[in-house]
């Protein structure tokens, strides 16, 4: 799980300067629109002051002064272009402002792929993919809304308020201070409906993600869920989680709705001062009925800001909310790897040094989390330049931990292990990783062709190179039987290949990588016997001259191995060769003689249905 944060009103209010410093890049757009905001609200108060001018005007005119018809059009065609400007400038900062959030979600959304890149694996084993993209979407989506929004409308709203403030000053200093009263209270009401609805968006927001979390593991195991008929339970979970954020709503809005309704009768009651105040000074004389018309209006156009700002602090709410998750995956901890270097760039750590081992584990220990129980207690074990060693094993006995910690995906706990010569704490891990070549136990594969698959960790290799270790993948054989060859579509992580397909694909992927280390994990165990004989035989020529580590339950597939270590409860039990081994009594002999056993009891069932049928 990521960090839980301290929700402190400081920290929230560092959240919003961190939004804006992302913001900083857009420094034209903004000054572009702060620059048109500024002229919208010019052209909007423009009209108050030609209506007073034409109210006079027309009562002049009832009074039988005043320059007749052709000057009360003039007054008319005045609004007109007022208008017609007013609309054009507006649209104006609108086509701005969507820039200016298409900008910022692309930065936004760029940044945050890139530190996710950068994260540790751990992160990874700990939040669902589907989580991950949730809380992202949602992030970004509610950040860039209010910054458009913001942006938008909340400059010329300003702007306009204090040209309105400025003038009913000029013209009556009591309406200025009823005015300005407003604001206090305005944002205390706000202030006190903030903090419950914050509160209530982050149990909303983790119902979503956790609800978005599970969906996509399901769509990505569809067939696991139909296999077991559980897609109504599945269903019934999601809707679950969104029938609480439903509860949640009603609570948060009738809360904010209240609160509106509060604040909004406190405006109503100030405004009721404010008309007062203007209607009693006209009767008075004070005013002209031109200055009743143009003051009537210009409050008017306060009005809308104060109420429009419940709208853009509803936004800024949501976007605090959603900043929070944004800014909990920023903090993560990363990696040491070097991820802004171009993986082509990265250039494999130094050639083997011959006599120097090329891994060397020295008691290490690990356990998966801080808190977990020991996987691998005082392991030590070395690996000499194009050495083949095995590592052997019951299930669970920590054999691919040992590959994962090779590639440094976790950090040990105790101990050190050096490759090629560089302590892991001490190695650039993208570095370390470009001189590895893995098969993994499950063979990953991407969406796309089976040419990208291949290619993946050299994208520059010819087809002639790409064929080249499909065959000795075996699986050149296969591909050509599609109908599109080598540009067939294979589907979400490989789905529409066999087991045995994907394993050789992703042994043809390490081929091509030809890294200086080589590690094989289960890598032929879903081929038949045939077919895995096949790969071996190209598999043995890949690891001439290289450093190999190889794990098979299948101990035939070790059979040639120089080396094998043994372990037992997370410790190193044995280290000899198979011969040695073979008969020393420990875990290999065991597993040996059980094979073996199973191998007579297997021969004997296929011949006793040999004779009966
Ligand atoms: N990402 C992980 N987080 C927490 N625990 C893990 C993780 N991966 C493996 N483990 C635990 O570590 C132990 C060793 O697992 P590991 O995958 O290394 O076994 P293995 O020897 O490769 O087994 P197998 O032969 O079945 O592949 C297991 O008890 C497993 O539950
Ligand atoms: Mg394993």
């Amino acid at each position: 799980m990521t960090r839980p944060l301290p929700q402190t009103p400081g920290k929230t209010r560092a959240q919003h300067l961190r939004i804006l410093r992302h913001a900083g890049e857009l420094k034209y757009h903004y000054l572009g629109i702060t620059l048109v905001s500024v002229l919208i609200a010019v052209t909007a108060l423009l009209t108050p002051f030609v209506v007073r001018g034409a109210t006079d005007e027309v009562v002049a005119g009832l009074q039988g002064g005043g320059g007749g018809v052709r000057v009360i059009l003039y007054y008319a065609i005045a609004l007109l272009v007022v208008e017609v400007l007013n609309t054009v400038l507006r649209n104006i900062g609108g086509f701005w402002g969507d820039m200016m959030a298409a900008r910022l979600r692309a930065i936004l959304s760029g940044r945050y792929y890139d530190k996710l890149l950068r994260l540790p694996q751990r992160y990874f084993d700990n939040t669902l993919s589907g989580t991950v993209i949730a809380r992202l979407n949602r992030s970004i989506t509610e950040i860039t809304n209010f910054l458009n929004s913001f942006a938008n409308n909340f400059l010329p709203m300003l702007i306009t308020l204090a040209a309105v403030l400025g003038i009913s000053a000029f013209y009556s200093w009591p309406l200025a201070v009823a005015l300005i009263v407003i604001f206090p209270v305005y944002t205390w009401l706000t202030t006190m409906t903030s903090p419950r609805w914050q509160a209530l968006e982050k149990q909303k927001n983790a119902h979503v993600d956790t609800a978005g979390g599970a969906f996509a593991e399901v769509v990505g195991q569809i067939k696991v869920v139909k296999s077991f008929a559980t897609e109504q339970r599945e269903l019934r979970r999601f809707n679950r989680e969104y029938a609480s954020t439903i509860g949640l709503t009603r609570r948060q809005s009738s809360w904010w709705h209240s609160m509106d309704v509060l604040r909004n009768t406190a405006l109503a009651l100030i405004f009721f001062v404010v008309h007062a105040i203007i209607l009693v000074k006209t009767v008075q004389g004070d005013f002209s009925v031109g200055t009743m018309v143009m003051l009537l209006q210009l409050v008017t156009m306060a009005k809308q800001p104060v109420t429009g700002m419940s709208w853009i602090v509803d936004t800024a709410q949501r976007a605090i909310a959603g900043s929070v998750s944004y800014f909990e995956v920023m903090d993560e901890v990363e990696e040491s790897t070097e991820m802004h270097i171009d993986q082509r760039a990265v250039a494999p750590l130094d050639p083997v040094t011959p006599g120097q081992p090329v891994i060397s584990l020295r008691d290490a220990s690990f356990g998966y989390s801080d808190s977990a129980e020991d996987v691998l207690s005082g392991v030590s074990f070395e690996v000499m330049p194009g050495e083949k060693v095995a590592l052997v094993g019951e299930s669970g006995g920590g054999k691919t931990t040992i590959v994962n910690l090779l590639l440094g995906l976790y950090p040990l706990r105790e101990g050190s292990l050096t490759v090629l010569g560089r302590d892991h704490s001490r190695t650039d891990l993208a570095e370390l990783r470009r001189s590895i070549g893995v098969v993994f136990q499950e063979p990953a594969l991407f969406s796309g062709t089976i040419r990208d698959n291949i290619t993946y960790g050299r994208p520059d290799a010819t087809d002639e190179q790409v064929v080249e270790v499909a065959t000795r993948a075996n699986a050149h054989q296969f591909i050509n039987g599609f109908r599109d060859d080598y540009d067939s579509v294979i589907g979400e992580r490989g789905l529409k290949l066999s087991g045995g397909q994907r394993q050789r694909i992703a042994v043809a992927r390490a081929m091509l990588k030809d890294a200086p280390i080589l590690v094989l994990d289960e890598a032929t165990s879903a081929l038949d016997t045939r077919s895995e004989r096949l790969v071996q035989e190209g598999l043995d020529v890949l690891m001439e001259n290289r450093t190999s580590i190889i794990i098979a339950h299948r101990l035939s597939t070790i059979a040639a191995v120089d080396r094998i270590v043994t372990l037992r409860d997370g410790k190193v039990d044995e280290i000899g060769t198979p011969a040695e081994l073979a008969v020393s009594g420990g875990i290999y002999s065991e597993l040996l003689a059980l094979q073996a056993e199973g191998g007579k009891r297997n021969r004997k069932r296929l011949q006793s249905y040999d004779i009966s049928g």
